[in-house]
């Protein structure tokens, strides 16, 4: 399958010193789309799940600032993944329709979510098996 139909993880510039880190996240360079959004997630506790929805049309690139999370991707065609977002310098991307859940947040988690559009409740599928009705596209 086309990789743009999958999960993956980005690394990040780091740009270390004696003073700390600085990462870098620029437009049209780590981000495989043009930004139109971020919004983050916080003040989860630890046995919340959070997401458990696809999207029509947004791409997210999703990377744990502060603490850590788990993500699980879910394929149309069967497949499954678990990402451990540990680590501030590293994303993972997630393309259209894909069924995700984010969950095991740290007490200290800040999950930061780029998106390729503007907020739009009608791209979300919240229902699993309405999203599997779109099997066949695979
Ligand atoms: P929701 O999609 O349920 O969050 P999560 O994916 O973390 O489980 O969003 C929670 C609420 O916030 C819901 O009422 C929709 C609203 N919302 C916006 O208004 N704009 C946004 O950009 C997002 C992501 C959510």
């Amino acid at each position: 399958m086309d990789k743009k139909n999958r999960a993956y993880m980005i690394e990040f510039s780091n740009k270390g010193d004696k003073r700390g880190q600085l990462v870098i996240i620029e437009n049209g360079k780590e981000i495989p789309f043009n930004m139109q959004r971020i919004f983050y997630i916080y003040g989860s506790d630890k046995d919340v799940v959070r997401g458990c929805h696809a999207n029509k049309d947004s791409e997210f690139v999703l990377i744990n600032v502060s603490g850590s999370s788990k993500l699980k991707v879910e394929y149309l065609d069967g497949d499954s993944e678990i990402f451990s977002l540990i680590r501030p310098y590293t994303g993972v991307y997630l393309p259209k329709m894909v069924w995700k859940e984010m969950f095991d947040f740290s007490f200290d988690s800040v999950l930061l979510c780029i998106a390729s559009t503007k907020y739009d409740e009608n791209e979300y599928i919240r229902e699993k098996h309405k999203w599997k009705e779109y099997e066949f596209l695979y």
